[in-house]
Order: structure tokens, then sequence, then C-alpha cells
């Protein structure tokens, strides 16, 4: 078995050793044997190994967990993005533009598009990244978004439940009974979570209830865009479906609060709802950003994600997100790259990324800086020096 001892750390993030939620350990050192991490401690009691990478006092951390990304589409929408900086609101109405190009796209256009992002996003740090569909919404588009996505991420989402597409603009029941139908089938093989936009102008929470239970009843888990673009029904229907993440959460109610504060005092990762907060698409949308205090302070848990899209959201950066969830949401540095890593983590539902303990997945990044506090202090600058993933150096 091979091994390899990451040494010299100044500040190691671990988020689960110790009573701080960092689990911060200093002068520490991390051995990874194969793809997982054997031990941690003190760097002056390392133990030997095959090879060793000697940090120089730098700062490292678990890699990011980016639970929230849409990686397969074609063309962009810089114009829509333009135009919304002039002064346009987002609606969500450009979604059909991206479909209709993802549909003339080759399979291999999507594949480089995927393994394009998937790589820009490794370089920030990502080692864990969610991928939807939502751009086919046809049965083959979506089976095939899908088939793609799988072949860079375990971690792959059914949306066909994005927008009514427009040949079905004015039967919108009949696309709902082809999502469940055709659609689910061909799509379940390669999908591990199934997700809505539960929104208005996308679908409402009568319909959002029987797609997702549809995906339920096939033994996908469920994720669900809600309350991005207004208030609603959809981040309680999360809650009452038992969902690993409700995502966007700008518009909340006390209810909406309440209801997420309540999965957060059920032990274990089975019934626990997170609220994955999105500001790459507030930022992006010139919209106001989710008041991630208030969900802290009422104790539920938070993640962070980039929501990469061509439209709303076009980053695939975490230190971006940890940036403005810091400044513009008033979170702090050590909440959000909690958020960032742990909380990403359990709105998969893993317990094996997010965190560096022995038996955790080898997954580190090494950063140019002597601490995590300088993800959110020095945006914009390329931090990540080192990206370790699976225990291979990248
Ligand atoms: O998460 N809100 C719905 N879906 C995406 C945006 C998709 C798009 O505009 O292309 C989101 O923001
Ligand atoms: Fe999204």
């Amino acid at each position: 078995m091979s091994s390899l001892l990451v040494h010299n750390i100044g500040e190691l993030v671990t988020n689960g050793i110790g009573a701080d939620p960092l689990g911060i350990r200093r002068k520490a050192a991390v051995l990874v044997e194969e793809d997982q991490v054997a031990w941690v401690g003190p760097a002056a009691y390392a133990p030997a190994a095959d090879h060793r990478i000697d940090v120089g006092g730098a700062a490292v951390l678990p890699g990011f967990v980016d639970s929230h990304a849409h990686l397969v589409f074609a063309g962009d929408r810089a114009a829509e993005f333009a135009a919304r900086m002039a002064g346009e609101p987002y609606t969500g109405g450009g979604i059909r533009t991206t479909v209709g190009a993802t549909r003339a796209a080759t399979d291999d256009e999507l594949r480089a598009t995927v393994r394009r992002l998937r790589g820009e996003a490794l370089r920030q740090g990502t080692t864990t990244m969610e991928i939807k569909s939502g751009y086919g919404l046809s049965v083959a588009d979506e089976a095939r978004s899908l088939r793609i996505a799988a072949e860079t991420s375990p971690e792959t989402t059914f949306l066909g439940a994005h927008v009514v597409p427009a040949e079905y603009a004015d039967r919108p029941d009949d696309y709902v009974g082809l999502v469940c139908g055709p659609m689910l089938a061909a799509a379940a093989p390669y999908a591990k979570w199934i997700d809505v936009f539960c929104e208005r102008g996308a679908f409402d929470v009568d319909h959002a209830r029987a797609i997702l239970a549809c995906g339920q009843a096939v033994g996908l888990g469920v994720r669900l865009h809600a309350n991005q673009l207004g208030p609603g029904p959809g981040v309680r229907l999360g809650v009452e479906l038992g969902a690993a993440s409700v995502d966007h959460c700008t518009h909340l109610s006390d209810a909406d609060v309440d209801a997420l504060a309540g999965t957060a005092h059920s032990d274990g990762f089975g019934t626990r709802t997170v609220a994955t907060l999105l500001p790459g698409a507030e930022f992006s949308t010139r919209s106001p950003y989710p008041d991630a205090r208030r969900l802290l302070d009422a104790g539920v848990t938070v993640a962070l994600a980039t929501d990469c899209n061509p439209g709303s959201s076009y980053t695939s950066s975490m230190p971006f997100c940890i940036a403005l969830a810091v400044r513009e949401m008033r979170m702090t540095p050590a909440e959000a790259v909690w958020a960032a890593t742990a909380g990403g983590a359990r709105a998969l539902r893993r317990d094996d990324i997010g965190v560096l303990t022995p038996g955790a997945r080898a997954d580190l990044i090494v950063l140019d800086a002597p601490s995590y506090l300088h993800l959110a202090y020095r945006p914009g600058v390329p931090l990540i020096r080192q990206v370790i993933r699976n225990g291979v150096p990248q």
C-alpha cells in the first residue's frame, strides 16, 4: 500500500477533530494511505511514508464540496448577463435558450464543456462536484445529459423539471407526465438525485410534489430549487419530503426557517434538510442575497455551492462564493469555509468527504496562504496551490 505524508502544515482544517467547528490543528501532518486519510496529528510525531509533501507552514483544508452545479449545456448567455447589468431583471426565461443550444450539440461538445468546467473547478479546490441535467428536457436529451454527467461525477441529479419546454408550454400536465414516466425511466440509471425548480414560472408545489415522489419511488434522493425568485411553498415541501437539501433559499418566511431548523434538531444525515445558499446567483442576477445569519442563528445547517450554469451564475469558483458569503451574507469566514466543505457534504448526505479525519477520503487542498481566513480576505486571488484528490496529487 502506498502512503503519502502531507507535512509541515501550519493550520489544518479537519472539520472534525476538537471542539471548534473547523477542528483546527496547528503544526500538523496528515498521512494518506491509498485514497484515504489514515492518520492526523502533530507534525513532530508524523509517521514515515513512501512519499512526502512539505507544505512549508501553509494552510490545508478538506477539498471543497460543490453540491449544486449545472454543467451539461451548450452555448453561453453573456448577452443576457450584459442586459441584466444594464437593468433587465432575471426571470429564468433564458433557460429555454440554453435548452435549444444543448439539444443541438453533439455528445462530444457537451462532454468537452463538462470536462472543461470540472477541470476549472478542480484547479480552484473542488474535489466533489454535483452535476445536474435540466437543459435537455426531452427523454433522449435528459438521458444523455446524465450519462455524460455520470462520466465525471457520482453525484448526478435528474432535473427534467427545470422548466416546461416550449413544445409543452400550453400543456404542463402532459410534461409532468413525461417527466414522471419515460423521462425518469431513461434518466434514473444515471442519476442519484432528483431535483425540481419549484418557483412561479417553473413548477408549482403540486407538480413538484408529484415529480419528487416519482423519483423517490425509484430510489432517487430528493433536492429542490426553491424560494429563489420569490416566496413560496418549495422549502416547506422539501422539508416535508425529507430532501437532503433545499437550494437558493433567498426568500424565506419564518415558517420556512422554522421548518428547516426543525430538521436540524433531528440527529443523523437521514433526516436533516440542509439549506444550500448560492451567492453566485445573486451576484450574477444582481439580486438581494439570502439571509444566512437568520438561518445560522436558527440552527439550520447551511451549505455553500456555486450553482455553476450559463444563466444565473457562470462561476465554478468556491473561493469566490466563500468571499461573497462572508462579505455580503455576514457569514464568518469559519462558517463559510465549513459550509463549502462539510456543509456541502451534508447536502449530499456524505460523511466521507468535507472532513479530514481518519477514514475520510483523501481530498485535500493546500493554500498559498497561512490560514483559511485568506479565502475571504484575499478575494479573486488564486490561492489553491495544490489539490490532492482521492489521495492523488493533481
Ligand atoms: O439554479 N433556478 C433555476 N436554475 C438555475 C438557473 C438556470 C439558468 O438560468 O440557466 C439556477 O439558478
Ligand atoms: Fe441551480
